[in-house]
């Protein structure tokens, strides 16, 4: 082996040469205390079927384990009408309980309604250019037809299932910076999530846009006057998003098991979402709530919870304060409640037909089309709000929170099967910390 095993040698060159046995093994002995039980407990996630660990193999580098996280479903959404069991990847106890519990309130108060805004993607080429401002302006319009005539071949198949490139604009940043400019690329993308597709297209607008400035009469001598910087998609899509709504009137929200009535539960909650819309600080921890919903059908689904993440927290900054991304009105005595969120998922292509347990969760979803995977995420985002705002507003998160931790502690305190259903009982009506836990073991 060409590696140091002494503790000493923390560091290594050639580690992504060795075999995986290797790279465990070498991580063991300098890392850990018990180098055979760590190469042990870390073999022992390893996929039994050596093919499907070679599939998990290929979505990183350097793997050397799998890392499990709990695959739940949240049943009860009814979406325009129609029922679905939401997939969910998350590892913070109550989320997926919580948005079964809000699919199930309002599929009596007739469910979820929602309307795609739009599903346009957004890709850059940022240049800066030195030479004639009003030439490059001028010539523009005969840059966009060839940039476009030349992207023909990766564009095809695009074209085909009725996407491809829409529009290009020139933006000009030459206020801001000397000399820099942008292509912004507008793009549909059909069923998939697009990435490679769009950063493919921007990187032959790039070298197209060299070689025109190269090669046309007027702008061949100052062809050095060009850089591409990059070429690159923006996570940022605020003309893809989906709406997702509810609402019912006042009088049949119900307590929600507090002591309040409708119409004092419907002010509480439209007072909480306004704190949100004024105050960033709460607007940062109504908006995680919501992530926690989205991220977990994104991970499920095999599609990107951090430009799902990146593009939210944009959006909800965009009219210059970061804000809550959900609503709600209260109005002829009607409670409404809604999110616009910014969606750029697929539902081919990448991960979600690599992945085994993606694939499950499509299924799961009916094989959903890309846009009715943005319903199914904007729905349990809404809900995934709903029920941690309800909670709030009544009974506190801790309460909820904290029984569902307590299996957490539980197992952490290496209770028997026979403690746990014990202590479930006990603590039904008490208080749940780590430390009244454990006495109530010792006891
Ligand atoms: C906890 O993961 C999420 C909440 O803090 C969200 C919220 O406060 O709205 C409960």
């Amino acid at each position: 082996m060409d590696y140091n095993t002494t503790n000493e040698q923390k560091t290594i060159s050639g580690f992504s040469k060795l075999s995986k046995i290797g790279k465990l093994k070498w991580l063991a002995e300098n890392f850990f205390k018990d180098p055979q039980a760590t190469i042990d407990e870390l073999r022992s996630y390893w996929h039994s079927d050596d093919q499907q660990q070679k599939i998990l193999d290929g979505f990183s580098e350097n793997t050397i384990s799998n890392f499990p996280m709990p695959f739940g479903v949240a049943p009860n959404f009814v979406i325009d009408g129609k029922p679905y069991a939401v997939p969910m990847v998350i590892e913070e106890s109550s989320v997926v309980a919580a948005a079964s519990m809000a699919a199930k309130y309002w599929m009596s108060r007739g469910g979820f309604k929602t309307t795609i805004l739009g599903t346009v993607k957004i890709g850059q080429v940022h240049f800066k250019w030195y030479g004639d401002k009003n030439l490059l302006h001028k010539l523009f319009p005969q840059i966009k037809a060839e940039l476009i005539q030349e992207a023909k071949s990766i564009t095809t198949n695009m074209d085909k299932r009725g996407g491809g490139i829409l529009d290009i604009e020139l933006v000009d940043f030459t206020d801001k910076e000397e000399g820099l400019y942008q292509l912004r690329c507008s793009f549909e993308t059909c069923d998939s999530m697009g990435a490679n597709f769009i950063n493919s297209v921007l990187e032959q607008f790039g070298q197209s846009l060299q070689s025109f400035i190269a090669k046309h009469p007027s702008t061949a001598d100052q062809a050095n006057e060009l850089m591409v910087v990059m070429c690159i998609l923006s996570n940022f899509t605020p003309d893809c998003v989906v709406r997702a709504e509810v609402s019912c009137p006042i009088s049949e929200l119900g307590t929600m098991g507090s002591d309040l009535d409708a119409e004092a539960l419907a002010y509480k909650f439209w007072t909480a979402i306004r704190i949100a819309e004024i105050d960033p600080y709460r607007a940062t921890t109504h908006n995680k709530g919501i992530f926690n919903g989205i991220d977990a059908v994104v991970l499920a689904t095999g599609n990107d919870f951090r430009a799902i993440e990146a593009c939210g927290h944009a959006y909800a900054a965009k009219d210059g304060q970061y804000k809550s991304l959900s609503h709600c009105t209260i109005e002829n005595n009607v409670f409404r409640f809604w999110i616009d969120m910014p969606l750029a998922v697929g539902t081919v292509g990448g991960l979600t037909s690599l992945h085994p347990i993606a694939k499950k969760s499509l299924e799961l979803l009916g094989n959903p089309t890309a846009e009715e995977l943005m319903k199914v995420i904007a729905v349990t985002g809404l809900a995934q709000n709903f029920a941690a705002v309800r909670s709030l507003i009544t009974t506190g998160i801790q309460s909820g929170h904290m029984k569902m931790h307590l299996v957490n502690i539980l197992h952490q305190l290496k209770a028997t099967d026979g403690q746990i259903k014990s202590a479930v009982t006990h603590f039904s009506d008490k208080v749940v910390s780590f430390s009244a836990v454990r006495d109530f073991l010792k006891a």
